[in-house]
């Protein structure tokens, strides 16, 4: 059956960017289904031609020396392109014209994907609805919806039922790139297919967890947009929150897209409402210095580009044990890592041990860009008494499998194209997640508990994050990765 990829939103940087390099690099390594057509829908005008010529270059800058101009002339063959407007129901009703010609074929596998910007979410799956381009008699029909999914739980749900009016859920395929990375899932692996983890993987052997998704970038050229987000929105609601599904989850019964997401729920329903006094306690925000010149941002903003929340899941495994997210722009480095923080030895038989819970095992998981996991442990130094030093397991994956790691995209566009929905987020994962924020942005809009903290550049927040994990017996682990 042809496979049919539609994306809207056709002309903007995401499939420059990242869709279209991705789905040629899919078919560079012969796993795009055959016979895929490729479908750009938006207001510019283009021909095909145009548009394919447009794409060589942007591609072929974005994917350097992996980008082959003859594998491309193979690929481009089946891109076309559709001029037409997202407020317009007739040029819905053109495109399926288009769409029927260029199939060749009663059933075809559609896969829409939504990369305008969120406004324009709701009308086009609408019009997808009227013009019966969501009708499923010719063949699976399916949505690809990217983040930000709502700003907040009320607009999650108002999006949520207007997708609900016109593709039901199993339709729906909610993005969020993370869970497309090769380490996320392997967290997965690291977790369900090993067993030496799982026994200790809970309340009786590790003290807490920290995830850190630090970028050392500021926010640039994305001030308008960043500045109605701020790192919540942007990060932790989305990305974060999966990693610490993905890392609290209990094992899925199997591997298939309800049961997984069926155990992700339930952590983010565990997860302990945050009150107005817990806001103030247990988050922390801050803004760098030099934010407010970028274009885009309000001269008075308070939008925090770091953030610090300590989460409690009230569930056996995890009772007792925090989580702490931490995420900012402009940090010392770019690293995404999960650090399982192992407790202190019950009693210490050497002078020289761990005497703290910041210096006993970890387990700390890179999800990149240093990609691999190091498992903390003391060792004896070699002649030098009872001398006790810390050391570490040391799994690269570029050491090990000396492949590159493909871009999330890649599996992410795959899956759905195939019916796979495992890797993408269902509507009460979502709403769950927003469920968790809510009361963070709600009492930082409305009161200035915690204040807005200041930070230098290329540091690892402002100083009081510090503190403020010490002042817990605590410590970041703030170590950058290192690349070789
Ligand atoms: C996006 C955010 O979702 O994720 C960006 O909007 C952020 O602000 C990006 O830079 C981070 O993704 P990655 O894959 O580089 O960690």
């Amino acid at each position: 059956m042809p496979h049919t990829f539609i994306i809207f939103g056709a002309s903007g940087d995401l499939t420059q960017r990242k869709l279209i390099p991705s789905l040629y690099q899919l078919f560079r390594k012969k796993r795009l289904p055959k016979e895929t057509r490729i479908v750009g829908f938006s207001r510019t005008e283009f021909t095909h031609d145009a548009w394919r010529a447009e794409l060589a270059t942007s591609t072929a800058k974005h994917l350097g020396k992996d980008f082959d101009a003859g594998v491309w002339d193979s690929f481009s063959q089946n891109i076309y392109y559709h001029p037409g407007d997202i407020g317009h129901a007739d040029d819905f009703s053109k495109l399926a014209r288009l769409l029927k010609d260029i199939e060749k074929s009663d059933k075809s596998t559609r896969v829409y994907y939504l990369a305008t910007a969120p406004r324009f979410y709701e009308a086009v799956v609408q019009h997808l609805g009227c013009s019966g381009l969501a009708d499923e008699t010719h063949g699976p029909r399916r949505v690809i919806i990217e983040k930000p999914f709502g700003t907040d739980l009320a607009s999650s749900l108002h999006l949520n039922n207007a997708v609900r009016a016109v593709f039901s859920e199993r339709q729906v395929y909610r993005i969020d790139h993370y869970l497309g990375k090769e380490t996320v899932q392997n967290l997965l692996v690291l977790r369900f297919a090993n067993t030496i983890f799982e026994p200790i993987w809970n309340r009786n052997y590790i003290d807490h967890v920290q995830i850190t998704v630090a970028e050392e970038v500021d926010v640039g050229r994305r001030g308008g947009y960043y500045d109605t987000a701020g790192v919540v929105r942007d990060i932790i609601q989305n990305h974060m929150l999966q990693l610490v599904t993905i890392t609290a989850m209990e094992a899925p019964v199997r591997y298939e897209a309800d049961a997984v997401r069926g155990e992700k729920v339930k952590v983010l329903q565990a997860i302990r409402p945050l009150t107005s006094q817990s806001v103030c306690t247990d988050t922390l925000r801050g803004q760098y210095d030099g934010y407010l010149k970028t274009e885009g941002v309000a001269p008075d903003s308070k939008t925090a580009t770091f953030a610090a929340v300590k989460l409690w899941i009230d569930n056996w495994r995890w009772q007792g044990v925090p989580f702490y997210l931490r995420s900012g722009k402009a940090m010392s480095c770019r690293t995404t890592q999960i650090v399982v923080q192992f407790r202190e030895p019950p009693h210490m038989l050497f002078p020289d041990g761990p005497k703290s819970a910041a210096e006993s095992n970890r387990l700390v998981i890179q999800v990149q860009p240093a990609e691999g996991i190091q498992l903390h442990f003391e060792t004896k130094v070699p002649d030098a008494g009872m001398k006790l030093r810390q050391t570490d397991l040391d799994f690269r994956y570029q050491r090990e499998f000396r492949a590159t790691m493909p871009e999330a995209y890649e599996r992410l566009l795959l899956d759905a194209l195939e019916g796979d929905a495992s890797l993408f987020a269902r509507a009460d994962e979502v709403e769950a997640a927003w469920a968790i924020c809510d009361p963070i942005l709600d009492e930082w809009a409305r009161s200035d508990k915690p204040p807005l903290l200041t930070y230098e550049p290329a540091c690892w927040g402002p100083p009081e994050s510090t503190e403020w994990m010490n002042a817990q017996g605590r410590q970041w682990f703030d170590i950058c990765p290192v690349l070789h």
